[in-house]
């Protein structure tokens, strides 16, 4: 059984994480970590969540307990992140990490990290954006060198960073399959006189609203056609349960950075 630690343990995901580990018989929750000062801190994890108590109390401290997990689980904020990849790096512990927003400089940091330990990254785990993914590889590789391409996504109001770290891979995945770099061809919103189209650049827009969960939309646009991908995320359960998909996959895996492409064997 694959012992799990949950940190940020009462945000929206933590949550959902703490009840998602709970149900797996796969895996078993053993640590959940608040930041120090937080209300959560003392209380049972899985009351916290709103189910059943799990005996297991929320702690603040993640280097006090490095001998009770196998794998962290992250979907936090990137600098809270940061701390917590730099303590499992020095512990040999593995993770699975969720946050989005992490600048190119963390990033190179967290590739650095996953040469000491086993980490699985994702902008989103869910299955469904996964299998997207595969499909809009395959959308721009026949269609992509005529067609517009616009990605549009809407999350939440609370969400801190746009555009989303799902559609900015969609335009990753998108821009590797037509050989360009997203760096130099990703438009991100317009305004004013902007003149005409570039049929090369890629356009991002970005919906702020409500307690939408996360929908993306990718447009692969011509005169008298287009093809639409569309996913629509109407629970964070649907991501709580492809992190810990990711935990145990990582479990007997060796050092190195991974995605849930490999977790789900779409690579
Ligand atoms: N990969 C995916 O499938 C996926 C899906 C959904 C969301 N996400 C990402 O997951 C992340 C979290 O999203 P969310 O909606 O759960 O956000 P949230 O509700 O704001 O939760 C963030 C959590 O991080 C904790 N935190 C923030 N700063 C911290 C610090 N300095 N030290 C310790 N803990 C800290 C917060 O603790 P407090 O409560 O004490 O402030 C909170 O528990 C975001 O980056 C989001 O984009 C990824």
């Amino acid at each position: 059984m694959t012992r799990i630690a949950v940190v940020g343990a009462s945000g929206r995901m933590g949550l959902n994480l703490i009840k998602a580990v709970v149900a797996s018989d796969k895996v078993a929750l053993t640590v959940a970590i608040s930041r120090p000062g937080s209300p959560a801190v003392g209380r049972d994890a899985g009351e916290l969540a709103g189910i059943a108590a799990a005996g297991v109390q929320v702690v603040d401290e993640l280097a006090a307990v490095l001998d009770q997990f196998d794998v962290l689980i992250d979907f936090t904020r990137p600098d809270a992140s940061m701390a917590f990849i730099e303590i499992c790096r020095k512990a040999g512990k593995k993770m699975v990490i969720g946050t989005t927003g992490y600048s190119d400089a963390q990033k190179a940091e967290i590739t650095g990290a996953s040469r000491d330990i086993g980490i699985v990254m994702a902008p989103n785990m869910s299955v469904g954006v996964n299998l997207s993914l595969k499909l809009l590889a395959l959308t721009a590789k026949v269609m992509g060198d005529y067609t517009d391409i616009e990605v549009i996504e809407a999350h939440h109001r609370h969400k801190v960073d746009a555009p989303s770290g799902t559609a900015l891979r969609m335009g990753e995945v998108i821009a590797k399959s037509l050989g360009r770099d997203l760096k130099d061809c990703a438009i991100y919103g317009r305004e004013g006189h902007t003149g005409e189209r570039d049929r090369k650049t890629i356009g991002f827009s970005t919906i702020r609203a409500g307690d939408i969960v996360g929908e993306h939309t990718v447009m692969f646009a011509d005169e008298g056609e287009r093809v639409e991908i569309n996913h629509k995320a109407t629970s964070r359960m649907t991501f709580a349960n492809g992190a810990v998909r990711a935990a145990v996959w990582i479990k007997d895996k060796q050092n190195g950075l991974y995605d849930m492409q490999d977790v789900l064997e779409l690579t």
